[in-house]
């Protein structure tokens, strides 16, 4: 299984905000819509192994995290709509039940917490923390192989060193998609891209 976190340092964790203004409102939540699409769609339809967490720590009800895997409903192509669904989200308050991961809809649940939350819920999986001066992707044997693997890509603000010390004291391996500093969801693709090339179930 292919699992992506996407870290959303202003991330907006409630619903208050405008769709028709959804990078000035958000806290940059457009990236986290374009990141879904990246990582859960391929041209003629939805993966199959995949989960993608968001992790939103911005505003009134941070910190909070939404998994999303492949057996969700109306994922589709476009950022309104995934933007749509996204707000539609936050407005539950599945969360409230307790700690760990709440179901919201088929495919969706919420939790509250950030890294930590993910890094519990994807115990088992191998982690890459995500940076341009990691060890250049085609490179790294520890890609291949069985088994979980999860991705940390952070937000136009980065990954925060908090985070990584956190992720690094964890066991995970730097990983970089190329020499260029890219947008979060073309890293997800470049990822995404190199393990279908490596036949890992997709
Ligand atoms: C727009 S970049 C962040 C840029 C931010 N100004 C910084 O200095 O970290 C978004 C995220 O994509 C990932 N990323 C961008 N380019 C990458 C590359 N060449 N290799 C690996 N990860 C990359 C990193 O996780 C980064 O935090």
């Amino acid at each position: 299984m292919r699992r992506f976190a996407i870290l959303g340092s202003i991330a907006s964790a409630s619903p208050d905000f405008r769709l028709d203004d959804l990078p000035g409102t958000s806290g940059r939540l457009d990236i986290h819509a374009r990141c879904i699409r990246a990582a859960l769609l391929y041209a003629h339809g939805m993966r199959t192994d995949v989960v993608v967490y968001l992790v939103l720590l911005g505003g009134p009800r941070a910190p909070r995290t939404v998994r999303i895997d492949t057996t969700a409903k109306f994922i589709r192509p476009d950022e309104r709509a995934l933007a749509t669904l996204l707000q539609k989200t936050l407005a539950s308050t599945a969360d409230d039940a307790g700690p760990g991961f709440h179901p919201h809809k088929d495919g969706i649940a919420l939790a509250r917490g950030g890294i930590d939350i993910v890094l519990a819920d994807a115990a088992n999986a191998r982690l890459f923390l995500l940076e341009e001066s990691g060890l250049e992707m085609r490179h790294h044997t520890t890609l291949d192989g069985e088994g979980d693997r999860l991705f940390v890509i952070g937000d136009h603000l980065g990954i925060d060193e908090v985070t990584q010390s956190a992720l690094l004291a964890r066991g995970a391996q730097r990983l970089s998609v190329g020499p260029v500093s890219l947008h979060a969801e073309d890293v997800v693709t470049l990822v995404t891209n190199e393990m279908d090339r490596r036949g890992v179930p997709r």
